[in-house]
């Protein structure tokens, strides 16, 4: 089938910002422990950082980690986790009923965030606490007075502040699984007293109030209005969490998610914007999208222990992603970006292990999921503007969606360098597409490289023995002519163009 774009410089969404590129470790699984930091580990570090997973974490080119939750973070006392670690209290972790010995906390994860090259975005607990905790971390974190507080981190190792700029009013407090869930309005008096007490900290802190774990949520819409009139000066992001999978055999509308995506992200927008609107506010909201990912929720690895089992980093949430799934991950990514001018900060949900890009085995191997790929390139790749595209393609009938284009793009240019990129994903179930790109608005470029990800299997996954089952392919079968670039998707693939 024929498909057909246009990339023109002149139609600039906004800036791409590099916090769309971030990611999220939480207490949970094996994502920290096992994950992250495994003192016995070969590639251990002096502080018990696993070298081989910092080494891919720099390549997959994250640029913000949201910490240290999550469901975990309603239930934490930021206090056990600084310290001598021998005195830290293993505490029970409500959310996955899991045992944390706490050797992992605030200090042990900002020396990771600088090893890593990131940027953290720490969570305050306003499930089971308040206010004053609240105040108490962000001055234990970025105190520079003599308080007890920085006084202590200081004493703990940490003499310089850690300075972290974005931090969440807690986490997903519309789910009704939430530790100390809250209604609307319960929800945002704390958030909107928790953000007063720390803007008088510090007034230039970028705060994120919590908006709905997901748009089918009885209360989606209302949340997000009752808690933007609440918080609304007090806050510079609503967050926005997504999670697709393929539920029953309906592939096809698994394939469409991105719709889903787009329509949840344009009704949190025209949410945000109608309390702009009756407050008679000048600023606009901006959209956190602080987790998003295919997690297939329904399947038994996500089950916590029960009982009086409370174990240590067990294993949870493991997913083992295929072909598709990182087709679906690289749509969203295309989403994300073409949202840039409302999105400006999203995680991945989450790094390692737990529906993770990265995978470890406990004192063994590391390896690459196969939604590593499309992350890794549209976060080396997108640079400068995002611009919009408007593809033409044929479309498939979804059950949830309705019919749905086969491909979907998002470009970005970047005048300074003059270079460009194009993520492309043809969705189709079936048929492949010869994508006839319009190039010729750009003047004389030329294609630096072109690559595919696309397996005949699209449940084909990779594995510690086969790591690179499905991984990018560079093109050699691409051509521009007059300033027209012609490629053929395969059915259910993602693409990378680069230019010059
Ligand atoms: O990312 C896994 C979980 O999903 C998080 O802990 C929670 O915030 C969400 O429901």
């Amino acid at each position: 089938a024929n498909a057909r774009l246009t990339v023109d410089p002149e139609l600039v969404v906004s800036p791409v910002h590099r916090r769309t590129f971030g990611s999220f470790v939480e207490h949970l699984g094996r994502c920290v422990y096992t994950g992250i930091h495994e003192p016995t580990h070969p590639t251990a570090d002096e502080d018990g950082f696993r070298q081989d997973v910092l080494d891919l974490v720099r390549e997959l080119g994250v640029t913000t980690v949201r910490y240290p939750g999550g469901n975990f973070v309603s239930g934490y006392r930021w206090e056990d986790g600084v310290g001598p670690v021998e005195d830290r209290p293993a505490r029970l972790d409500l959310a996955w009923h899991s045992l944390d010995p706490n050797t992992v906390g605030v200090d042990e994860f900002m020396r990771w965030t600088r090893k890593a090259g990131v940027e953290p975005m720490m969570a305050v607990n306003l499930g089971t606490r308040g206010v004053l905790e609240a105040v108490d971390l962000l001055d234990y974190c970025n105190g520079t007075a003599p308080t007890a507080w920085a006084k202590q981190r200081a004493a703990n190792g940490s003499a310089e502040p850690h300075n972290i700029r974005m931090w969440c009013l807690g986490n997903e407090m519309d789910g009704p699984w939430q530790t100390g869930h809250k209604t609307a309005h319960e929800y945002g008096r704390i958030a909107a007293e928790t953000a007063r007490a720390m803007r008088q900290v510090d007034p230039t802190l970028e705060l994120v109030a919590c908006g709905s774990s997901a748009p089918d949520l009885p209360t989606f819409g209302s949340w997000e209005r009752e808690v933007l009139t609440e918080t609304y000066d007090q806050v510079d992001y609503i967050s926005i969490h997504r999670y697709y999978e393929i539920k029953g055999e309906d592939t096809h509308s698994f394939l469409g998610s991105a719709v889903d995506m787009d329509a949840f992200i344009d009704d949190v927008v025209a949410t945000a914007d109608g309390v702009r609107a009756a407050l008679k506010a000048e600023k606009r909201m901006m959209l956190s999208f602080d987790e998003w990912n295919v997690w297939y929720q329904s399947r038994a690895a996500s089950v916590p222990p029960a009982g009086d089992d409370w174990p240590v980093a067990p294993v949870l949430l493991e997913d083992r992603y295929s072909a598709m799934d990182a087709v679906v991950v690289g749509n969203m990514l295309i989403t994300l970006l073409r949202h840039s001018d409302r999105v400006t900060a999203a995680s991945q949900a989450q790094l390692v292990n737990v529906i993770a890009p990265i995978m470890t085995e406990p004192g063994g191997r590391v390896w690459k999921q196969t939604i590593f790929h499309p992350f890794a390139q549209a976060a080396a790749l997108a640079k400068g503007s995002v611009l919009r595209v408007a593809p033409t393609s044929e479309t498939f009938p979804t059950a949830q969606h309705g019919d749905v284009p086969a491909v979907d793009a998002v470009a970005t240019w970047d005048e300074e360098t003059g270079t460009g990129a194009l993520l492309v994903v043809n969705r189709h179930p079936e048929n492949a597409q010869d994508l006839a790109i319009d190039l010729s608005r750009l003047g004389d470029v030329r294609v630096v490289e072109a690559t595919t990800l696309h397996h005949d299997d699209p449940f084909a996954a990779n594995t510690a023995d086969a790591p690179d089952e499905v991984a990018p392919v560079v093109r050699d079968d691409v051509t521009l002519e007059d300033g027209t670039l012609s490629l053929t998707l395969p059915a259910i693939s993602w693409s990378t163009v680069a230019l010059t």
